[in-house]
């Protein structure tokens, strides 16, 4: 019976056996997990865009190979995700169309400009930090195609944060106006990042059952404390400013306590309305629209082979 189910698909989980494509699960447990796997990869897609922008004008051959490969990945980690997501029985077709339609969210982050050179640095150490933070304990969510997706994810991420941080610390030991470009894209970039962690606990609808089946480990907010923690040493140590006037260390809780999140530019980005929202929405249909000629080329390639096998 139903109830049965739920009960032995409850128990699973709580004994950390992994939750496979063909098993039992409840229904809810299915939408949400499509929910967040298809966010997660739209947003490992349209976050290209932001650094993509920077290739052709970064500073060395150098920097330009390490963007290009870190702007592939997130092209592979995109890919990986989306067939996660099809496991759970639904199409490719209809998780890329709401993305373009507007009906699918994706990381409110990646709707800011990227301004200068410096944003490069800031993104891969901040952004891709968060990313790690928030990533780590998914691999071992209970969905198996989940999980094991995001083992290789966190390492190529891990890549990405350290050559993140070590361009910041090139340009905070550099000129002063290279120095001022870090603490500008800082500035810029900081509080959007403690955004990606999601709403505070008490509004986010959607934690306390993804804690239960342990999509999730941790609450928005446990996260994004473990993220200051980490980071503000990393920004005492490159020797920038961090852009919050009330922050301060507690010795008693070992936390640094911080200021209150511009909730209103939050929601105000994840409903559309962002800086950059519509216009990264439209790069991505133009070139979903510009490579129909090769999807069709690979579907025409595999009907022919089939025809020659049958012969
Ligand atoms: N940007 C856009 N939408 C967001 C964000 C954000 N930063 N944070 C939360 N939301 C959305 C949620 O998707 C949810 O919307 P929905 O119910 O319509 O799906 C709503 O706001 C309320 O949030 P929560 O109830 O807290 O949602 P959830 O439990 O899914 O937690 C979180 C949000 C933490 C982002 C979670 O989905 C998650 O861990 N996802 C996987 C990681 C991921 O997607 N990272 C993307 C950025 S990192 C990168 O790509 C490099």
């Amino acid at each position: 019976t139903q109830i049965n189910l739920e009960e032995h698909f409850q128990n699973k989980i709580d004994s950390e056996i992994r939750i496979e494509p063909k098993d039992w699960m409840p229904d809810a447990y299915r939408k949400t997990l499509i929910r967040q796997i298809s966010q997660h990869a739209h947003s490992e897609i349209v976050g290209m865009l932001p650094e993509a922008n920077w290739i052709t004008r970064a500073p060395t051959l150098n920097r330009k190979k390490i963007l290009l490969a870190k702007v592939q990945d997130e092209a592979g980690h995109g890919l990986y995700l989306y067939c996660a997501a099809e496991t759970l029985g639904v199409t490719r077709d209809e998780t890329i169309n709401d993305l373009h339609s507007g009906k699918a969210k994706y990381s409110s982050i990646f709707n800011y400009p990227t301004l200068t050179w410096a944003d490069m640095g800031a993104i891969g150490w901040l952004v891709d930090g968060a990313a790690i933070l928030n990533q780590v304990p998914l691999c071992r969510a209970s969905y198996g195609p989940y999980a094991r997706a995001m083992v290789r994810i966190c390492k190529e991420e891990s890549f990405h944060q350290r050559q993140g941080y070590e361009l910041m610390m090139k340009l905070a030991q550099g000129s002063p106006e290279q120095k001022a470009m870090a603490q500008d894209a800082f500035n810029r970039w900081w509080w959007p990042t403690l955004m990606m962690f999601g709403p505070k606990d008490a509004e986010s609808g959607n934690t306390e059952l993804s804690m239960k089946w342990r999509i999730k480990r941790f609450t928005n907010d446990e996260l994004r404390q473990r993220f200051v923690d980490v980071s503000i040493p990393q920004a005492e140590y490159l020797g920038l400013t961090i852009p919050d006037p009330d922050l301060k260390f507690n010795e008693e809780t070992g936390h640094y306590e911080f200021g209150e999140i511009d909730w209103d530019e939050f929601w105000k980005v994840v409903k559309g309305n962002g800086a950059c929202n519509k216009e990264r929405v439209e790069t991505r249909k133009k070139a979903f629209d510009d490579g129909a000629w090769v999807r069709e080329a690979a579907t025409a390639y595999h009907e022919k082979r089939k025809l020659r096998e049958e012969d």
